[in-house]
């Protein structure tokens, strides 16, 4: 059949905006000779293809997302002064969630941690706010992180994921005791995005309008209810549908069943901190509810799906180290060393310039004393490119100690944290076995890793063992049975 030959619509263009005569033929030599270098369209089609993608993410590289506003319904202005946090105050917002090893194209419904990255576009910037859908982490000092992250991806010789690799470092860092339990039970693989929890992880600080300091950690409940996969249905649907999870955030989207999410925070007074019975900057612990209750204050909604992937889930930056005034860091040590990594990665990954992509962009004003770099989009005229400088081009100059700071002295030390009356690797992971599961819950978390472990070599098999055996001696015991029968 002859082809149809009409253009389309109008027809389309070059990247220059000239007419593109043929988007279905290229130039040739005769009709059956061969193409010529001057077909600019086509060398611009093929050039620019080879250039769609950009690095992934190197941890978090499988996400998905949407917008949405938060609204602050309860008064927590007795503990930060920050503008969007005071009552009534309505934000936009965009949540991206994710899995932790897998690549971009890998299942969504994998075992795995779920990041949970909200950015708050408020009047004073952007406020990050880059946890995950559990309220601990596997280790508590930056140096071991990529590490951490090796060991869950890929071997080097032949590229496949390695049971051993992952139990060793666990094993080998036994404070991953109470993040590994949480991943192995049955919150280890959420029903969908919609149906899980968010939490900061870390410690953080806020700052009322007196200047008085408390220390904060953020709890995001799902109003959709917290549901996890079993294993079957898991890998069923990571077969059969690998996008399950973004393809389930999107039509709920569409379909106007917004998902929402409370935000809560749990409060401990500056002074407490120095002497609570365990170290409140460890991020491998949580804080027992019952010392310190969670206090409401709003509600965010996802009601509003992106437009086009690439540019605003795909090109979307989040960072610890965005923070606006009343809030602030605190002396966990993964939490300081995350303020150097996000920007870094997204400066290799995006560009110099990624926080003026429109997805990165503050609703305020940018007035930066940083200037050009690769794809530098929105310039700023004749402006002063120094400071101080004598033709009024404002700059800062606060000297003094910073309002959400700490003290700190001693000398310089690697050290792992001085250890607190209540601090060890295994506690809180065993309550959360013990405690937490029930009976059902604890067969199926022996039953998951009792899978997991089914290839593990020795000494790894044997330490994973008496890993177990440490959160739980029956627990690690029935293992233990299992994998060695
Ligand atoms: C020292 C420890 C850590 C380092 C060095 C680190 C580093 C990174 C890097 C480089 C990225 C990719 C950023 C990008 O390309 O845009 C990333 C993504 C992410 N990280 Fe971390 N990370 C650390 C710990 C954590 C912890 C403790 C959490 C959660 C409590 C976390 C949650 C996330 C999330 C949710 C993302 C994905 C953000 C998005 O959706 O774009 N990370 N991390």
């Amino acid at each position: 059949m002859a082809e149809n030959t009409k253009p389309h619509g109008t027809g389309s263009t070059t990247q220059a905006g000239i007419p593109a005569v043929s988007d279905r033929n290229s130039l040739t030599v005769g009709q059956d000779g061969p193409i010529v270098l001057h077909d600019h369209h086509l060398v611009e089609t093929l050039a620019h293809f080879n250039r769609m993608n950009v690095p992934e993410r190197r941890p978090h590289a499988k996400g998905s997302g949407a917008f949405g506003e938060l609204e602050v319904t309860e008064d927590v202005s007795q503990w930060t002064k920050a503008d969007f946090l005071q009552p009534g105050k309505k934000t936009p917002m965009l949540a991206r969630f994710s899995t932790v090893a897998g690549e971009l194209g890998s299942p969504d419904t994998w075992r795995d941690v779920r990041g949970f990255a909200l950015k708050f576009y408020t009047e004073e910037g952007n406020f990050d706010l880059v946890g995950n859908n559990t309220p601990v982490f596997f280790v508590r000092d930056p140096m071991k992180f990529p590490h951490f992250i090796r060991s869950q991806k890929r071997l080097p010789e032949n590229g496949l994921r390695d049971n051993t690799m992952q139990w060793d470092f666990w094993t080998q860092n036994p404070e991953t005791a109470h993040q590994v339990s949480y991943l192995m039970g049955d919150r280890g693989i959420p029903k969908s995005y919609r149906h899980m929890n968010g939490y900061g992880s870390h410690t953080y600080l806020w700052v009322n309008a007196e200047g008085e300091r408390f220390w904060v950690r953020y709890h995001f409940l799902s109003q959709q209810g917290v549901e996890g996969l079993t294993n079957e249905e898991a890998e069923h649907l990571a077969g059969t549908d690998a996008e399950a999870h973004r393809r389930d955030l999107f039509e709920a989207i569409k379909n106007g069943d917004y998902p929402k999410w409370d935000m809560h925070v749990q409060i401990m007074p500056y002074e407490e901190a120095k002497t609570y019975r365990l170290n409140p900057f460890d991020l491998t612990k949580v804080w027992p509810l019952g010392d310190y209750p969670r206090h409401k204050v709003g509600t965010f909604t996802l009601n509003r799906n992106p437009e086009n992937f690439f540019a605003e889930i795909e090109q979307a930056a989040f960072s610890p180290a965005n923070m606006v005034p009343g809030t602030g860091n605190s002396p966990d040590k993964m939490l300081l060393g995350r303020n150097f990594a996000y920007a870094d990665a997204q400066r290799y990954r995006i560009g110099t310039n990624f926080q003026q992509l429109p997805v990165n962009r503050p609703i305020n004003d940018v007035h930066t004393y940083n200037f050009e770099g690769n794809m530098w989009y929105e310039h700023t005229g004749a402006r002063s490119v120094y400071a101080p400088n004598s033709f009024g081009d404002s700059w800062s100059d606060q000297v003094g100690p910073v309002d959400n700071g700490w003290e700190a002295d001693g000398d310089l030390t690697r050290a792992a944290y001085t250890l607190r009356k209540d601090d060890d690797d295994f506690s809180q992971a065993h309550d959360l076995v013990r405690n937490v599961f029930d009976d059902a819950g604890r067969d199926r978390l022996v039953e998951t890793v009792s899978g997991a472990l089914h290839d593990v070599v020795e000494p790894v098999l044997s330490n994973a063992i008496e890993y177990w055996k440490n959160i739980d001696q029956e627990v690690g015991q029935r293992i233990e049975a299992n994998v060695r029968k």
